[in-house]
């Protein structure tokens, strides 16, 4: 994982806590990776997993209170301070959230050329209303969006449609960066291809790279250039998408993965067990209450991140350095039959 000039962002050891009245809930807890210009990197894992504290708190965008540490570089720059002057000017001009439901975003009082109009001269301020139309009628051009409706409310369009509406507001002022979450969850599934058509054209015309969070492993493989598994707070394993598809590494990816194809196959299979409390998550690997591979290094010390053939990064000792592994630590844990016992007790 190298630091080149080119990354848009580089995220090195994020952490995002929030304080909860039973201690800090660590949602995000050590998070690094790299986006270059014009990448979409998909974001997956369970619900619970941090992936939305991550995307927020990339854009500033948190609920207060929240604790962040970490270092995040834009174009090379440290992120400004999320408080900040110079934080405000970039966000809306180079940053942009797409979220699920596309009503957050609209105003049902307002008429679309309104909505342009507030957002490009929030940056721009008095620029005229003919160039708004001008830079608005080309992103809605990529969206689909004929520019016989740049009059109309919010209401005069089907929810697919308003989609492409928010994401066309998200890119007029053409941001490097932007951060969409499950922003087709709320749709139906032909309406969702054609977004996600769009969202992949989006490098082509404007060189945006995309933070795509989605449950939707379909997608990913279609959409993502790499993407990035996310378990209790941290990435667990990255990588080319297509390769860590044919190829996971980590046990959760390939316990993912097979809940997935087992879901649209033979009906009902998923992971056992859920996600574990973030105020108090399970010592050594978080994942190892579930873990069909857990050995006994694993209850107790968290794994290495390390780089795996293919270019993967994974951070699970099945492929940490033996070297660490104290004596006796590669001793399965038999988690799964201790779990059963307990559940008949
Ligand atoms: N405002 C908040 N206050 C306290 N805890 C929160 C808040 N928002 C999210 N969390 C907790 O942070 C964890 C990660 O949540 P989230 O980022 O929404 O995950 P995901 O998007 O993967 O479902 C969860 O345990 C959730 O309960
Ligand atoms: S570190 Fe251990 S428990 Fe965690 S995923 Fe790897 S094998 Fe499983
Ligand atoms: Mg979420």
């Amino acid at each position: 994982m190298s630091t080149t000039g080119q990354d848009v962002l580089s995220v090195r050891d994020l952490r995002v806590w929030y304080g909860t009245e039973r201690g800090a809930a660590r949602a995000v807890d050590g998070v690094s990776f790299d986006l270059r210009p014009g990448e979409i990197l998909g974001l997956v894992g369970e619900s619970g997993c941090g992936k939305t504290t991550l995307g927020r708190g990339l854009l500033g965008l948190l609920p207060r209170g929240a604790f962040v540490d970490g270092d995040v570089t834009f174009k090379g720059k440290p992120m400004p301070a999320v408080a900040s002057k110079e934080y405000r000017a970039l966000r809306g001009a180079e940053l942009g959230m797409i979220f699920q439901e596309p009503m957050t975003r609209l105003n049902p009082l307002m008429r679309i050329s309104e909505h342009f109009e507030e957002t490009v001269r929030a940056h721009h301020p008095g620029v005229s209303r003919e160039r708004v139309r001008h830079a608005a009628l080309e992103v809605l051009r990529v969206m689909g969006i004929p520019p016989t409706r740049y009059r109309s409310y919010p209401h005069e369009f089907s929810g697919g449609m308003r989609q492409r509406l928010t994401i066309a507001l998200a890119l007029v002022l053409r941001p490097a960066f932007i951060v969409a979450d499950e922003p087709t969850t709320a749709l139906d599934v032909l309406v969702e291809a054609q977004i996600i058509k769009i969202l992949a054209d989006l490098r082509r015309e404007f060189d945006t790279s995309l933070l795509l969070i989605t449950h939707n492993l379909g997608i990913v493989s279609e959409a993502c250039d790499r993407v990035a598994v996310m378990y209790a707070g941290r990435i667990v394993e990255i990588g080319d998408a297509r390769q860590v598809f044919r190829s996971p590494q980590h046990p959760y990816t390939q316990e993912l993965l097979r809940s997935t194809i087992s879901l649209s196959t033979t009906g009902l299979s998923f992971i056992p067990g859920s996600p574990p409390d973030l105020v108090d998550p399970p010592a050594g690997c978080r994942f190892h209450p579930r873990c069909p591979h857990a050995m006994r290094v694993c209850a107790t010390q968290a794994p290495v991140p390390l780089e795996v053939a293919g270019g993967q990064r994974v951070e699970c000792w099945l492929h940490g350095p033996e070297s660490q592994v104290p004596p006796g630590g590669g001793e399965p844990l038999h988690v799964r039959e201790e779990l059963s016992v307990a559940d008949e007790a």
